[in-house]
């Protein structure tokens, strides 16, 4: 009698619906996606590959050394970029064009371009100004903008006046790439 009963509630076990394991049922949802990560050493969010050229930095550099030495060589040049960046992303007017951009990248590669075009010593490794800029949709007030920040750090950075405008005319032409609306 109890091996009958025993044997009665195992074949009722045995039909009982079986619930899915949690695992398959979160597989059939899309995986989400996992965050970027930041490399360990330069601090910087990879970017899809591309080909590295100093072509990429849209201008050619100044020949001799009198740009250079007007911008206070890489020191000089690093202050300005990164107080064109400080006043740029603090300033209302385009702060918002920042967010969610790699800054550490920004700072790292405008220097460089900067650099190369003052022929003060590097090579250009980030990407051209088209595809940079390509996204981000930016207004001729935008650039007028940036423009007016780079003005304030050359001249924070006491570089005279004549300096400043042939810097500028090199980044001018750019427009087209950068200007997108
Ligand atoms: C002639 C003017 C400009 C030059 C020379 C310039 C230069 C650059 C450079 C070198 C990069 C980095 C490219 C790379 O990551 O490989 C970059 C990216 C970027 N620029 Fe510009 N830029 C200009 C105008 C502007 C303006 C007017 C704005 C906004 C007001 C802007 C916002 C940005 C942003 C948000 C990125 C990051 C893009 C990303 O994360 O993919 N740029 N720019």
């Amino acid at each position: 009698m109890i091996t009958l009963f025993l044997a009665l509630a195992l074949s009722g076990l045995q039909e009982m619906p079986v619930s899915p394991e949690p695992e398959a049922e979160a597989s059939s949802e899309a995986a989400p996606r996992p965050e970027p990560q930041r490399d360990p050493v330069t601090g910087e969010l990879p970017v899809d590959p591309y080909e590295a050229s100093n072509a990429n930095a849209g201008a050619s550099p100044f020949a001799g050394t009198g740009m250079r030495d007007a911008f206070h060589g890489q020191d000089g040049i690093r202050r300005v970029v990164n107080r064109m960046v400080d006043l740029a992303v603090a300033d209302p007017r385009i702060s918002e064009v920042f967010v969610a951009h790699d800054l550490v990248r920004l700072r790292r590669t405008l220097f460089e371009q900067f650099c190369y075009i003052l022929n003060a010593g590097c090579d250009y490794t980030g990407r051209d100004m088209a595809s940079s800029h390509r996204d981000i949709g930016l207004q001729v007030d935008d650039l007028n903008v940036l423009v007016e920040n780079l003005q304030a750090a050359m001249v924070e950075e006491k570089i005279g006046f004549a300096a400043q405008n042939r810097f500028l005319s090199k980044l001018a032409p750019m427009k087209r790439d950068v200007v997108t609306r």
